[in-house]
């Protein structure tokens, strides 16, 4: 049904996603509408901008289930909002932070970082219990102050049960911050469900937008609680009176965003989301559910080594895999040499597929990945 927003070149597969996604037409023309604009009469209609601006906290809300817009910020991508929430606590010597030993770079080095204030970081490991929440769980301790997990890891494709999760955390008073990133546009995502203080996805992967303008979610009780760290007019309660001298940070969320907004990002991601929401997340979500079983199905059938956890329940749009007896960086670089758009992560080749991808896409995909094998 919305086949014809993606206008891909016929020779390539599109299976990378959970990296860097394919923009929408109607992405596309968004963007050319706003450059033609500006090269017209500039800024002139900048109302209608904050317009979309507005329209996107809105988009954003819903995607996520927010209570209200105001606790939605834009920022620049998932490392800031994290940066945001780990420079905005009030740590002490002692305190505990509990993560995964499967985490992307940037939801670890930010809380390594807090290494010379006393806060140490507790990696866990994700096998060392027969379920990961359990693992997770096992290594709260009364110095722990947050726990800070993906939703969906980047490597594996594990989908964690934000759920449990949340509601331990809650109930041993943990904050609880989730990246989700590879979670926003694939799967349902429910911050109240999941009782999530903080929430940051960058748009550019499964919400088919550009890279730079990413959602941070503050739960309305941390607004005010936690501490900026960047200051700017953009962050101030009445932001557009530049002649007055006293000032205070925005109620809602945007107090931590300091200066002029990404409007070029902001016009493209609201293009992005109205495809995501026309289409409904969740029969997205089914439509690549469906796409991800094909994809498990074709591999296991040839003998493939699944990397990525097979049951429905813990898997989003991410299947990592290896092919005996081929080195993964070699079928990489031969798939990306053949016009397969994919990714090597966690020692594997990283497929990842969106709901409009079709199955011819992915028999092609995996037809040339076996070809590999044979060579
Ligand atoms: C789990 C996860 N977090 C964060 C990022 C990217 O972070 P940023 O938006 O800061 O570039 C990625 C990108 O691959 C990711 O997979």
């Amino acid at each position: 049904m919305f086949e014809h927003e993606f206008r891909l070149a016929a020779d390539i597969c599109y299976l990378n996603h959970a990296a860097v996604a394919p923009w929408p037409q109607r992405t596309v023309h968004a963007v050319q509408r706003f450059a033609e604009e500006n090269g017209r009469v500039g800024s002139q209609y900048y109302d209608h901008w904050l317009q979309t601006e507005q329209q996107l906290r809105e988009q954003l809300q819903q995607l996520i289930n927010a209570g209200s817009s105001d606790e939605i910020a834009l920022l620049k991508n998932t490392s800031e909002a994290l940066s945001v929430v780990a420079y905005g606590l009030d740590w002490c010597a002692g305190d505990e932070i509990v993560i995964s030993d499967q985490e992307f770079p940037s939801n670890r080095i930010v809380w390594e970082s807090l290494g010379p204030l006393g806060v140490r970081l507790v990696q866990v490991d994700m096998g060392s219990s027969s379920s990961p929440e359990q693992a997770l769980v096992a290594a709260i301790t009364p110095q722990t102050r947050l726990l800070s997990v993906s939703s969906v890891q980047y490597a594996s494709g594990l989908a964690l049960d934000l759920e449990v999760l949340g509601a331990e955390c809650r109930r041993r008073g943990v904050t609880f911050c989730v990246d989700a990133i590879q979670s926003i546009g694939v799967k349902p995502f429910d911050v109240q469900a999941c009782q999530a203080d903080f929430v940051m996805a960058d748009g550019h992967k499964w919400m088919l937008g550009p890279e730079g303008l990413a959602v941070f979610y503050c739960r309305r009780e941390w607004i005010p609680r936690l501490a900026l760290r960047q200051f700017g007019w953009h962050m101030v309660e009445v932001p557009g009176d530049y002649e007055r001298k006293d000032w205070q940070p925005a109620a809602s969320a945007r107090r931590f965003e300091c200066g002029s907004p990404n409007m070029l990002g902001v016009h493209a991601l609201h293009a992005s989301l109205s495809l995501l929401l026309e289409a409904g997340v969740d029969q997205v979500f089914k439509s690549v559910s469906s796409n991800v079983q094909y994809l498990i199905d074709l591999l296991i059938k040839h003998s493939v080594e699944i990397v990525s956890p097979i049951e429905p329940e813990r898997r989003a749009g991410i299947v990592t895999f290896r092919v005996p007896g081929v080195a993964s960086d070699t079928l990489f670089r031969d798939l990306r040499a053949q016009g397969v758009i994919c990714a090597l992560r966690g020692g594997g080749i990283r497929f990842s597929p969106h709901f409009y991808t079709s199955r011819t896409v992915l028999e092609r995909a995996v037809g040339l990945a076996l070809q590999v094998q044979e060579i």
